[in-house]
């Protein structure tokens, strides 16, 4: 089935409850690739195919935003030939799925970093915003160089840079204008965090945005997750109460 006639089919998981934005740390390549013996970049290139498979299943499940965290401010320190096996395979998967995604009505977003990237993977990000910017279906977002603590000191520059402007009081400054000034501005918080590969921590993600996300941790390796995999995190999101702060006599649900 492809991404453009797939949106509605939120059949095995009671329909309503889906989530708009589902944010993904897709951890485990390494691992999976030590389990055969294998150099680590053969697991980054193992979980483009994951990639592929859980976009057209997140739009046929009904999620409108789905934000992938492919590379950190972190992974910066790794290897310098893993980095740049990384930064190819980025390049390389752009440069094969980009007509399939605007095919299937993908709009594609990149946030992180931009100005610490090759050239030649910032022309191929550039290039697939503007061709899939008035694109109408699943929101993919890609985070690459991105962390939540760069997002943040981005977003309070900025604020400063209006405040000494003129353009805003300190005293003004509140929440909405701070969310709109980090790289999501405008996107919805995700509502889920699947993380995959067994850790159960946030990593320096979407710090700010994963304020009141439910909080998913699998077990399984990126690169071996699919759509059963996908499918129990909606599942574990479709079984959640959302309070928000709120007490549940509040929300008409004691
Ligand atoms: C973390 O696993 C994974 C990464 C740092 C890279 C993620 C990249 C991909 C899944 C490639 C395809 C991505 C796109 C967007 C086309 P790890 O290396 O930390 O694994 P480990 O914890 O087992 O060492």
């Amino acid at each position: 089935m492809s991404v453009a006639d797939a949106q509605t089919s939120t059949d095995s998981l009671g329909g309503g409850n889906v989530p708009e934005h589902v944010a993904i740390i897709m951890d485990g390549n390494g691992r999976w690739a030590k389990d055969r013996s294998k150099p680590r970049h053969a697991g980054h290139r193992a979980g483009v195919a994951p990639v592929r498979k859980i976009v057209e299943h997140a739009a046929r499940r009904g999620v409108s935003y789905l934000t992938l965290f492919a590379f950190s401010s972190e992974n910066w320190q790794r290897p310098r030939v893993e980095v740049s096996k990384l930064m190819g395979l980025f390049v390389e998967a752009l440069q094969r799925e980009l007509n399939s995604l605007h095919r299937n009505n993908v709009k594609l977003k990149f946030i992180g970093a931009r100005e610490r990237l090759q050239n030649r993977l910032c022309k191929k990000i550039e290039a697939a915003e503007a061709k899939t910017e008035g694109n109408s279906g699943l929101t993919l977002i890609v985070a690459v160089a991105y962390g939540g603590r760069w997002d943040m000191v981005n977003a309070a520059r900025q604020l400063a840079e209006c405040v000494a402007k003129g353009d805003l009081k300190a005293d003004e400054i509140g929440e909405s204008h701070f969310s709109q000034a980090l790289a999501l501005g405008g996107v919805p918080d995700p509502d889920l965090l699947i993380r995959t590969g067994g850790e159960r921590r946030i990593s320096n993600f979407l710090l700010w945005n994963l304020a009141y996300a439910e909080l998913y941790f699998s077990d399984c390796l990126w690169p071996d997750f699919g759509e059963d995999e996908f499918d129990d995190a909606m599942a574990f999101y479709a079984s959640r109460q959302r309070r928000y702060g709120n007490t549940e006599k509040q929300l008409g649900i004691a």
